[in-house]
């Protein structure tokens, strides 16, 4: 852990003596010591970036005219689809870029959806093209994916550029992947000789993460429900992820004192009665053996939507043929 830096803006909330020191040591004392985490407050990580990239827009906007635009679709009335899209759109609002609701009903047919998006294609105001994901039944969303102009998937989701992050010619990446990364190297700027464990090969999360992690210099193992003994998989992980969208998956006993813990999982469950949002790590038991870790709500979730818009000012850059800001 000699890297590990606390960078005052990302780790805001430190919830008591850290576990580094400790678990240098040998003795049982040291076990028995209360040990805490610090929680990697990804909400001020997202303020912060969020600010970087309102600054870019006004510069874009005074320098060349440019208004980055995003475009985001939704079809069906899946609630938890329903929040993310409008905050999607409030927050692109909020950076001063240009926002598109497309809300179709969820019986729209696959060729009408494909339409929508060849017209958001020739639409010179929408730099970002982002389609809600689940669709509904009838829609493959492999051929809706696959319509988006490239240059315009700020998701990262279309085959061209999911081949590109594996080549690691990445232009547009996966924005939940990416605000992992970012959350991980508010703990450690620099991967190279960590063990990384990713805990989901989703292609929207695991496969993608596995892909900017190996580009670190990380050592990644990719884990999934048919791997054998989850638990030691883990306990080997200096930086362990978290996407399987299982609530509180992965208890205090997977971690590796001191490891760093990014928990992407969003489950809402029901606890003594009432409606609760959990991650995929049992966020008590895990901070007392975590070096650092993500909470939820407040970790990657703010950060994912952050990095959208980092995409779509990219997108709108690299679409004017303007070098892509340093962010
Ligand atoms: N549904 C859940 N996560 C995502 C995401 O990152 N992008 C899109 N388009 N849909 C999602």
């Amino acid at each position: 852990m000699a890297d590990r830096h606390r960078d005052a803006s990302a780790i805001v909330r430190s919830r008591g003596p850290s576990l580094e020191a400790a678990s240098l040591e040998t003795s049982p004392r040291a076990h028995a010591r209360l040990l805490t985490a610090d929680v990697i407050d990804g909400k001020a990580m997202a303020a912060a970036l969020r600010m970087r990239v309102a600054d870019e827009v006004r510069g874009l906007a005074s320098t060349h005219a440019i208004v980055p635009g995003l475009a985001v679709v939704l079809v069906g009335n899946d609630p938890a689809s329903e929040i993310y899209t409008a905050t999607k759109k409030k927050m692109s609002a909020q950076v001063g870029m240009r926002s598109f609701a497309e809300h179709l009903p969820a019986s729209t047919s696959e060729t009408a959806l494909i339409r929508l998006i060849e017209r958001l294609n020739g639409d010179h105001d929408v730099h970002g093209i982002l389609v809600q994901l689940p669709l509904p039944a009838h829609i493959d969303p492999l051929k809706v994916i696959t319509a988006i102009n490239p240059a315009k998937d700020v998701d990262g989701f279309h085959p061209l550029n999911v081949g590109r992050l594996a080549i690691a010619h990445a232009a547009l990446t996966p924005c939940t992947p990416l605000a992992c990364i970012m959350l991980a190297k508010s703990v450690h700027p620099s991967f190279a000789g960590l063990e990384a464990m990713v805990i989901g090969r989703s292609t929207i999360v695991g496969k993608p993460l596995a892909q900017l992690l190996l580009a670190e210099n990380a050592t990644v193992t990719v884990a999934h429900s048919k791997s054998s003994d989850l638990p030691a998989l883990a306990r080997r992980a200096d930086l362990l992820f978290a996407a399987v969208g299982r609530p509180e998956l992965v208890r205090k006993d997977w971690i590796k004192p001191g490891a760093t813990v990014i928990d992407v999982g969003i489950n809402r469950i029901t606890r003594d009665g009432k409606p609760q949002i959990v991650g995929d790590v049992a966020f008590e038991e895990a901070s007392s053996v975590a070096g650092a870790i993500t909470p939820v709500p407040g970790g990657v979730g703010p950060m994912t939507i952050a990095c959208l818009l980092v995409n779509t000012l990219r997108a709108a850059c690299a679409l004017s043929s303007l070098p892509s800001p340093g962010l």
